[in-house]
């Protein structure tokens, strides 16, 4: 049994990093300044879209986005329930409702012919989340936002490398979201980014992110001096700091190379658990880029007597940490009191709840490691 604790997520951070933030605290500038807007110049050739606004968080990205896009009380956004809490709460702190719907069993993204179920008179969009890094089927999106004028928000929390037909995630309609969160594919501690090629949202989400300020603090305090600042929107406080931006832009530098550490590990994942009782995460479908955010496995309780909670307290105490993603959301007390979902009402997700678990990745993991979980999980199920 391994020694240390093998945590599920941990982030890869070295030394230029850690440089870069001491720098910035002795600079003097620790808040909203010249590196978030290096950040988020990076950010945007990266991604190759016209605006990226840094956030304080993926979550105040999705609030900002909703209310960009004037949603609010009496609508309704279609949001999987196979996802974080974050993805319908910030519909909920808009006044508006998430009408949560199923997703597919294999590849976990939300299930067209269920949003086409769920659409009423009040939707107003769409929030597709590209799960673990893997693309929703866009195309089929389009076609039914088009049908019925809905816009399309992307929950790309895992999804910074992500492609669809040759794009970006960040530049598809029309706006979409990323988390740095710390075990994410690229790690600020905490933060988000949100990108659109729009103007006049860009501009909107922006100023919304400091207060509904016209000018925002660090052009206020600059060396060019003083400037007067005019509220023009009731505002929130979601912005990013320098302290956080310095993390990012070294990590987001590392992205690619990292990525391919990700993809060595998922194969040597897929290929020392192919024996096990297990689904394995399927292939990317074609012409599109997987960002390998999560190893997520599903549990086959038809040839095992163990339960998933009990598949991962064993690997637990063999000093191996996992995660649950997700436990679907209407299966969540607040979201059965309110909204009144019940058990049975989304079966694939359902499927998903019972079996899954991920395994830890992260491009910082050694080959060792990586055995260690695929022979832990080896003694406990082969
Ligand atoms: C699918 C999904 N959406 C949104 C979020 C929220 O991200 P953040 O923690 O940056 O607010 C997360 C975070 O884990 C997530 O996994």
């Amino acid at each position: 049994m391994r020694n240390e604790y093998l945590v599920f997520g941990s982030p890869d951070i070295s030394e230029i990093e850690i440089e870069e933030v001491v720098s910035t605290l002795k600079s003097g500038w620790i808040g909203t300044g010249p590196k978030v807007n290096k950040f988020e110049n990076d950010f945007k050739d990266y991604i190759g879209v016209k605006h990226a606004i840094a956030v304080s968080s993926c979550t105040a990205g999705l609030h900002l986005s909703m209310i960009a896009l004037g949603i609010g009380s009496g609508d309704e956004v279609l949001v999987p329930t196979m996802t974080f809490a974050a993805s319908a709460n910030s519909v909920i702190h808009t006044g508006a409702k998430p009408v949560l719907v199923d997703v597919n069993k294999f590849d976990m993204t939300i299930n067209i012919d269920d949003i086409k179920r769920k659409i009423t008179s009040k939707t107003r969009a769409i929030l597709p989340v590209h799960f673990a890094g893997r693309t929703c089927k866009m195309d089929e999106i389009y076609k039914v936002a088009k049908e019925y004028n809905l816009k399309i928000i992307n929950d790309a929390a895992h999804a910074v490398e992500t492609e669809y037909h040759g794009k970006k995630i960040g530049t598809l309609d029309d706006i979409s979201n990323f988390s740095f969160y710390v075990t994410k594919n690229l790690v600020t501690a905490e933060g988000g980014m949100v990108t659109t090629n729009d103007d006049e949202i860009a501009e909107k989400i922006k100023i919304y992110a400091l207060h509904g300020m016209s000018k925002d603090a660090w052009k206020r305090f600059s060396d060019d001096g003083y400037k007067h600042y005019q509220v023009i929107y009731p505002g929130f406080k979601y912005n990013m700091t320098d302290l956080q931006a310095s993390l990012g832009i070294h990590q987001l530098k590392k992205i690619e190379q990292n990525s391919v550490r990700r993809r060595e590990i998922w194969e040597r994942y897929k290929d020392g658990l192919k024996e096990l009782p297990l689904f394995l995460p399927i292939e990317p479908d074609e012409n599109t880029r997987h960002a390998y955010h999560l190893f997520t496995i599903l549990l086959d309780t038809d040839k095992v007597k163990i339960t998933r909670d009990e598949l991962l307290i064993k690997l637990h105490k063999k000093n191996i940490g996992t995660g649950v993603h997700y436990i679907a959301l209407h299966l969540h007390p607040y979201y059965q009191n309110t909204y009144h979902y019940s058990l049975g009402d989304f079966p694939n997700a359902e499927f998903i709840s019972e079996r899954t678990l991920s395994l830890p990745f992260s491009s910082k993991l050694t080959d060792q490691d990586v055995q260690d979980v695929i022979d832990s999980l080896i003694e406990i199920l082969g």
